[in-house]
């Protein structure tokens, strides 16, 4: 058995496929969530795909006491692979001072405990959200694209963390971290015993598209069609969550084991563009599910279009996404067949 390795927010989309990588590569897990945006019954997907239950403790992070409670009951955690956080976009500008203390309280406290208690290393979940809309000389986007003024509070929270944990590395802070810049996760677990579950109307794409094909919403609109872009509709980098779950496992044996910067920045996508309009044809041909859409106006805070360089991933960090998207289309369709299954969509 290798390290103990904390994940938190384990219980959500990218933390649970994460866990399965983690367990699958030999990590002892332990996960943290406050299921504020999760359910418990996720351990028992976990449990089903790898054979082993994850420890876990329903703390919220911005508790500091709680949060070293952890610490304390499972001695040894060398990693933290931080997920936790609040992440709707338009929530956050309705609440924003929730959206400050959850995402950045939490972070802060983590950060404060890992000397204490010899934890090496920290990965963090960033997103191309940092880049805004890149100008057409930096397509795709590289990590040394310029920042942009955040477009909400949200995206604000993850360049001030990344500022956070540069700022302390700096200072001379025993740890390191490995920051992933995340494109637009999308699919489930092939077994379909893990996936994405959005609380009420899903914001973003794919859980509309499954959710629309299965009769629950009655139209998928696409945010319209007069983009500066080859068929007009918005251009994105959608990338599979197991080959993003993937990515920190290599993160993590990175920064455990690897002789590197105390602060290393990469991008995680597929470093291919593709429309909404292909997305949704991609979906038909993968399922042989018809899909019922129309064009709307654009989503106020839409960018354009954002796709990656992912030179550095594939040759620093070792790490390629592999899997063709028909297939991760498919992955999508297919967990939605289980909720069905299960009852509970
Ligand atoms: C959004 C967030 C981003 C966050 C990411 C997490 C915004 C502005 N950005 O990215 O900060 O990191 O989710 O996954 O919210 N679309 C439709 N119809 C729909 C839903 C989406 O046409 O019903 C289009 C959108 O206009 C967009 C594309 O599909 O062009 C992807 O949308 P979405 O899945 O919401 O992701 P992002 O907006 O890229």
């Amino acid at each position: 058995m290798k390290e103990t390795i904390l994940v938190t927010g384990g219980t959500g989309f990218i933390g649970s496929h994460t866990t399965v990588e983690l367990q699958n590569a030999g990590y002892n897990v332990v996960i943290v969530d406050n299921l504020s945006n999760s359910s418990v019954d996720v351990l028992d997907g976990i449990e089903k795909i790898t054979g082993i239950r994850p420890a876990f403790e329903k703390v919220d992070l911005r508790d500091f006491d709680a949060t070293e409670a952890v610490f304390q009951k499972y001695p040894g955690i060398k990693g933290i692979i931080h997920f936790a956080a609040s992440k709707a976009v338009g929530e956050s500008v309705e609440k924003p001072l929730l959206y400050y203390r959850n995402n950045l309280v939490s972070l802060i406290n983590l950060l404060e405990l890992m000397p204490k208690y010899d934890c090496k290393g920290i990965i963090f979940s960033s997103s191309c959200t940092v880049y805004g809309q890149p100008s057409a000389e930096n397509l795709p986007v590289t990590e040394n694209a310029p920042i942009q003024k955040a477009l909400s509070p949200y995206g604000n929270t993850k360049q001030v963390n990344e500022e956070i944990i540069q700022d302390y590395i700096h200072s001379g802070a025993p740890i390191k971290s490995v920051i992933l810049r995340y494109f637009n996760p999308i699919g489930a677990h092939p077994s379909a015993f893990i996936g994405e579950l959005p609380n009420g109307v899903p914001m973003n794409l794919i859980p509309f598209v499954t959710q629309t094909a299965m009769g629950i919403r009655k139209e998928l609109k696409i945010f319209g069609n007069d983009y500066n872009t080859p068929d007009g509709t918005c251009i994105r980098d959608y990338i599979y969550v197991v080959d993003l779950a993937k990515a920190h496992v290599k993160a993590m044996e990175r920064v455990l084991e690897k002789e590197t910067d105390a602060v290393e920045i990469f991008n995680i996508g597929t470093g291919t563009g593709l429309s909404t309009l292909e997305v949704i044809q991609g979906f038909e041909k993968a399922t042989g599910v018809k899909l019922p859409w129309s064009y709307a106006p654009r989503r106020e805070g839409d960018i354009e279009k954002v796709w990656g360089n992912v030179d550095k991933a594939n040759n620093v960090l070792g790490w390629k996404a592999e899997t063709p998207v028909e297939e991760v289309l498919a992955s999508a369709w297919k967990w939605q067949q289980a909720l069905r299954e299960r009852g509970i969509m």
